[in-house]
């Protein structure tokens, strides 16, 4: 997730830039850059890696650079590690297009190597300028204008875009392409502005037009222009925004975690398609009984993990903290299952201070949003000493457990701002389950055909998250009910084990209310003395070979006093004889059962929070990156 800005006016442009962006910067922050138009059509482009404090000082606050057209980007690094050189704008060759993008590319590789074949050249590893420079080579090879070229690479591109460029020919102008990634446009009686969020122009005009998926625009002083793909002009409904800034910036939501807690769907969509493809299998051209198949499959070449390599792990080591450990815990259960490899997972803190027994074959997976985490790096540090294979599931590009890992798989959750992880945890659930279905795969203990299948219903959760993001108002008066608790427990087996955890930590780190998860069959070995009347117990039940072992926890529990609450399945009906609050979930591939399970238990988090009038997105004594031991 990037931030870009654009001006078109009377103004000085690289002020009013620095200020848009600043306001964009919880989108990413790894590096920014501005690209300005002076009166003879000279473009300065400036960038620094970095906060957009560096990039503000190395401009004298933008002051240092001339012109009244331009558009700026701070970046989140997806395609290439954050440098300068991978900073936003990028430029085709004599600086005829430069442009700023915010989303991804995911045929870059192949556009990238037509280009190639064209003459062209490449100065960066960022799909961006593979963008901007197909918008060069069909606005000459065509010799059409902006809109045209445009639209002719929208068709040839996949993937998701907000695009905004500058062309030479027409320097007091900016022009627009968007798919998918958000982006609007702001106006005044002689300017233009365009942004990925309305905090950038706010303020400046609380007039915006919304510019619609697939759609281009053609911005000049005091002017917007739209089109469709076929170039024909599209008429737009201006728009107030009646927000205040601060609530334009979490996108109209009151927190930030409410606001990632939605971003969920976009995490899971995002990290699936970094790595699923699809290829034609077998068929019989001459028998019309044997069409050919087309297959969904992993493909971790740019992880740098070849099959051979995964057929080499016969053991995998899970090292994380805190919710990314409990990602390792459902991860556990999920390879065990379809990979039948060994797995262990184990908290960083423990694991950096025991002797270590790593046997030859070992794959050490370390689990990160951050990717600063000091007991999770050391982790990873104490395994490469041991010869040990490292893979880090890392959300933040180019950070310290990115650089010193042998593979790195990307999490696509997008910079996440509040402290309690919400969708970088399940942006990792996601990369546990592509690890394991390919781990299976590669070792024969699942077919083509299952892993097909089961990519398919992987692509099914953001909408099934979608689906029970729109019940959240029943959670919220759950939770409102019972504000006042003390303690509450979380009981479940196997990966409803594992979902308990991250239910009990997401309660426990924002609403300051004690809670534990427990393996349902241990209550019975102590911990069940703590139940006493109106104890909240909740119940995680996704797994149908365990609902009625959990749910007899449960009875026993309602017995000395507890108040039920289940989570599970929607046709598990019968188990309102028991519970006293039932919140059921779709109905998915029994593996994935943790991306939907989660989801009420961080709105519960969250409501608990906001009804004891507690800050959501800074628990008290927690830091977003723990980067001592
Ligand atoms: C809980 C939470 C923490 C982190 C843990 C590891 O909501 O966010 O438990 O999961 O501190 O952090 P990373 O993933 O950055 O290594």
């Amino acid at each position: 997730m990037c931030g870009i800005v654009g001006y078109v006016g009377p103004e000085a442009a690289a002020p009013i830039l620095l200020e848009g962006l600043a306001k964009l910067e919880y989108r990413g922050y790894d590096s920014a850059g501005i690209a300005v138009r002076d009166g003879e059509g000279d473009v300065t482009i400036v960038k620094a890696k970095g906060r957009l404090k560096v990039l503000a000082e190395k401009t004298d606050e933008g002051r240092a650079v001339r012109g009244n057209v331009g558009i700026g980007h701070t970046r989140w690094a997806t395609h290439g590690e954050p440098s300068e050189i991978n900073a936003h704008p990028h430029h085709s060759d004599a600086n005829d297009v430069v442009g700023v993008h915010n989303g991804i590319i995911e045929n870059y590789q192949e556009l990238k190597e037509k280009l190639i074949r064209h003459g062209y050249t490449f100065y960066s590893q960022t799909d961006t300028e593979v963008l901007v420079k197909l918008v060069d080579y069909y606005y000459k090879k065509y010799k059409m204008g902006p809109i045209d070229a445009l639209a002719k690479t929208m068709v040839r591109v996949r993937g998701s875009y907000a695009l905004v460029c500058m062309f030479k020919d027409f320097p007091g102008e900016i022009f627009a392409a968007r798919k998918d990634s958000p982006m609007i446009i702001g106006v005044t009686d002689g300017a233009a502005y365009i942004a990925s969020d309305v905090p950038a122009i706010l303020k400046y005009t609380r007039n915006v037009y919304y510019i619609g998926n697939l759609e281009m625009a053609r911005l000049s002083e005091g002017k917007t222009e739209f089109y469709n793909l076929d170039g024909d002009q599209v008429k737009k409904e201006l728009v107030e925004i009646k927000w205040d800034a601060e609530a334009a910036e979490k996108g109209g939501f009151e927190h930030f975690m409410m606001k990632e807690i939605h971003e969920q769907p976009k995490a899971i969509r995002d990290t699936i398609a970094s790595v699923v493809r699809e290829r034609t299998e077998g068929g019989d051209a001459s028998d019309p009984e044997k069409p050919e198949k087309i297959r969904k499959y992993v493909d971790f070449s740019e992880i740098g993990l070849t099959p051979e390599d995964i057929a080499g792990v016969n053991g995998i080591v899970i090292v994380a903290c805190g919710s990314a450990y409990h990602t390792g815990m459902v991860a556990q259960y999920v390879i065990e299952d379809l990979a039948g490899i060994p797995v262990r997972v184990e908290l960083a803190s423990e694991f950096r201070y025991r002797k270590i027994l790593m046997a030859p074959g070992t794959l050490v997976v370390v689990i990160s949003q951050s990717g600063e985490t000091a007991d999770t790096l050391e982790a990873l540090r104490i395994s490469k000493s041991l010869g040990a294979k490292t893979l880090a599931i890392v959300n933040v590009v180019g950070s310290s457990i990115a650089r010193e890992a042998d593979y790195v798989f990307y999490t696509m959750a997008g910079p996440e701002i509040s402290v309690a992880t919400t969708k970088a945890y399940s942006a990792q659930l996601i990369a546990n389950y592509l690890l394991a279905i390919e781990l299976a795969y590669v070792r024969g203990t699942i077919s083509a055909e299952k892993m097909d299948a089961m990519l398919t219903e992987m692509q099914t959760l953001p909408g099934k998250i979608e689906e029970i993001l729109k019940d959240k108002e029943r959670i919220q008066w759950f939770a409102a009910k019972f504000s006042n608790i003390q303690d509450a427990f979380f009981i479940g087996r196997g990966i409803d084990y594992a979902i308990g955890l991250e239910g009990s930590l997401k309660m426990k780190e924002i609403s300051y209310i004690h809670s534990e998860a427990y393996a349902a069959g241990e209550l019975k070995h102590g911990t069940i003395s703590l139940i006493e009347s109106g104890t909240l117990v909740i119940g995680l039940q996704t797994q149908s070979s365990l609902f009625e072992k959990t749910l007899s926890n449960m009875v026993e529990v309602k017995s000395r006093g507890a108040y039920l609450m289940s989570l599970t399945t929607f046709g598990n009906y019968s188990v309102e004889d028991a519970a006293q609050f039932t919140v059921y979930v779709p109905k998915t591939d029994e593996h994935f059962a943790a991306s939907l399970a989660v989801v009420p238990l961080q709105l519960l988090g969250y409501y608990l929070s906001v009804s004891r009038g507690l800050d959501v997105d800074n628990p008290r004594n927690l830091a977003k990156s723990v980067t001592v031991e």
